[in-house]
């Protein structure tokens, strides 16, 4: 089969990023899989072994996100797609506020991002044609009880590729924001709180397939719960305040 294209995911030895990766495989296209964990990385590969390739990267790295683009570059051939998933995300504590762990946030979710963007970028520029997308979150839409370095993170990617979108337009770069709502991986596992319309991981990889090959600039799902907190996010803070305690407390 010829190859659809080369997508770079990152955040691909799990969750959303892997299931992501064998979407866009069964899909025919060759993937750059990003991620730390090797062994996971490779498993990954062995579900599909023509189509994903293991490109090992911390993305907090500046200068190793531009060797992971040469390397791919060279192996794979020019990038059509740059998908920036790897993110963390935990529960927080407002009253033992650690500065490293809040800061670690932006600089995994939104750093990543940057960085990648500033590998991936010139040689998309100089071809005139390129697509990329960040996985930020619905928690982006405002700022949410337990979650202020993770939500502050997201809303971070989402003004950023708003910006994106409109300055590379005309340069034959379209730009995505990816924001999902709860999707069941190791990162939702943790999570000890009600996470309502939860879907599975590879509804939420199909709905990205589909969204990136349409060229959205929002891939938001599932609607029911995004739509829901885009209500919120239009609140004056007047309503806004009292209606997220009252939801927290459910
Ligand atoms: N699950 C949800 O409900 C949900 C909802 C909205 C948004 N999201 C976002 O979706 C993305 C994927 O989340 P997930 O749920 O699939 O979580 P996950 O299963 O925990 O996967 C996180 C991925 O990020 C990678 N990563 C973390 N730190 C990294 C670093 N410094 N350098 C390179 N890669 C790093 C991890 O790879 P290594 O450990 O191998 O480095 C892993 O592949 C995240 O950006 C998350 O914020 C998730």
């Amino acid at each position: 089969m010829n190859s659809a294209g080369v997508i770079w995911i990152t955040g691909a030895s799990s969750g959303i990023g892997a299931a992501l990766a064998r979407e866009m495989a069964a899909h025919g296209w060759q993937i750059a899989a990003s991620g730390r964990n090797r062994e996971r990385l490779d498993a990954l590969c062995a579900d599909a072994p023509e189509a994903i390739h293991a490109f090992e990267l911390d993305v907090t790295d500046t200068k190793a996100n531009e060797r992971v683009v040469a390397e791919i570059q060279q192996q794979l051939g020019p990038i059509d797609i740059a998908v920036f998933n790897a993110g963390v995300g935990s529960q927080f504590n407002a009253t033992h506020f650690d500065a490293a762990d809040v800061q670690d946030r932006m600089t995994v979710n939104y750093g990543g991002a940057v960085n990648g963007i500033g590998a991936v970028l010139p040689a998309m520029l100089e071809h005139g044609k390129g697509q990329i997308a960040m996985t930020a979150s619905v928690a982006g839409f405002r700022g949410l009880p337990g979650g202020a370095p993770y939500s502050a993170s997201k809303a971070a990617m989402i003004a950023l590729a708003e910006g994106l979108k409109l300055d590379l337009e005309g340069q034959g770069i379209d730009v995505s924001v990816i924001t999902p709502g709860f999707v069941r991986t190791p990162m939702t596992d943790k999570n000890r709180f009600p996470m309502p319309f939860m879907i599975d991981v590879e509804d939420a990889a199909r709905r990205i397939r589909r969204g990136l090959a349409g060229k959205r600039f929002e891939i938001t799902f599932p609607r029911r719960l995004s739509y829901t907190v885009k209500l919120l996010q239009r609140l004056p803070y007047a309503l806004y305040f009292p209606i997220i305690r009252r939801i927290a407390r459910l």
